[in-house]
């Protein structure tokens, strides 16, 4: 089957679109033709090795962490899948490889894929969609009537968690982006759009119940400080590149935890926040009940571009400008 894959880890261009082995299915696992896939900034640090510390990849390796296509086989312990169904799933980090015609994914990470949606659309929710879940839902468990602060609303993870807070029954959204991008996130349901070039968010937000903090760095410190106390920060950048390149991959992880993280919960505890540091989890079931939402009519997937599988590197060099509206798609139907 074809599958872009790296030999070494660095900038775009070390992507190849290759014939590699076909996926083997074990007994918990379903085979599913992908049709389509997305990025996501995770791929772009993978790729560069930043994230040495916590995904070590043998090489050569596939990249991809999204994807949505059709059952084409079943092993014989699953019971919730069958051939022909359309299913949808953001694979663990032990799972890589959605830039690839067939992946084997197990049975707890799946779910169907929305019946509205066209493969391309849903290869765009579940990484985002399950990280903004496990921040609002699980991290933060945002009550009707709360305020919430979701940064960077016009990106990925933005664009779903503006939606999803609304979904929760938020009384009011504040988002921060370009004044470009505030027509989108308000059609999203923002109430409030802050310009994070010209305003202060800790000023315009000073006192909401949640913030999704995703900027990181000064960022994070800023969250402890505008969120209400006892409030909650939901935190899913905490700069593990930057302490790689500094500190060396065995290193950089500890590195991080010891100057940053630590610091930062000190800095929660001493205004009584409750601050997490969240990483997404590959359920199928937080899946499904995405699925119900976007079925529901309440969540709709925003896209920016469709690259074609063999321009992966293209689109890889896209969302590493920063200035992605929504997600960027990989068709990988056409390949
Ligand atoms: N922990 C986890 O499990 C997890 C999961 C998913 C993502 N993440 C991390 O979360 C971050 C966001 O992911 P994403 O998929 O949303 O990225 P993305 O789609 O690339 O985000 C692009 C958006 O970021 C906005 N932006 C850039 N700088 C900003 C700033 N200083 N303030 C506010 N907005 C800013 C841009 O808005 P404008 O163009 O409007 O300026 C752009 O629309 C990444 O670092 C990613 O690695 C972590």
């Amino acid at each position: 089957m074809k599958a872009a894959r790296i030999h070494e880890y660095g900038e775009p261009d070390v992507f190849r679109i290759e014939d590699v082995e076909e996926p083997t299915v074990g007994s918990n696992e379903v085979l599913v033709a992908i049709r389509a896939s997305s990025v996501n900034p995770i791929d772009y640090k993978i790729r560069g090795g930043g994230q040495r510390s916590v995904v070590w990849l043998s090489m050569p390796s596939k990249l991809g962490l999204d994807l949505s296509g059709v059952v084409t086989e079943v092993g014989a312990k699953v019971t919730r899948f069958a051939v022909g169904d359309e299913v949808y799933a953001s694979p663990s980090h032990r799972r890589i490889g959605t830039y690839a015609e067939r992946i084997a994914v197990r049975e707890s990470e799946l779910a169907h894929k929305p019946k509205n949606l066209t493969h391309e659309e849903a290869a765009s929710i579940p990484l985002v969609g399950l990280t903004a879940w496990d921040c609002l839902v699980g991290a933060a468990n945002v009550q009707p009537g709360e305020r919430v602060l979701v940064q960077a609303g016009s990106g990925g993870v933005g664009t779903f968690a503006i939606q999803l807070a609304k979904a929760l029954g938020a009384s009011e959204v504040l988002t921060t982006c370009s004044p470009r991008n505030h027509e989108l996130v308000r059609s999203l349901g923002a109430d409030v759009c802050i310009d994070y070039r010209t305003e202060d968010f800790e000023e315009v937000a000073s006192g909401v119940d949640v913030i999704l903090e995703s900027i990181g760095g000064e960022d994070v410190r800023k969250a402890i400080r505008t969120v209400r106390r006892g409030g909650r920060v939901a935190c899913i950048t905490a700069g593990l590149p930057g302490y790689t390149e500094q500190y060396g991959p065995a290193l950089g992880l500890t590195a991080m935890v010891s100057k940053t993280a630590t610091r930062m919960m000190c800095a929660a505890i001493g205004r009584n926040v409750k601050l997490r540091f969240v990483t997404r989890k590959a359920s199928g079931e937080n899946l499904q009940a995405i699925t119900d939402l976007i079925e529901a009519g309440k969540i709709r997937p925003v896209i920016d571009r469709v690259f074609p599988l063999d321009d992966i590197a293209d689109a890889h060099r896209y969302l590493e400008t920063g200035r992605a509206r929504g997600k960027v798609v990989i068709d990988v139907a056409s390949a």
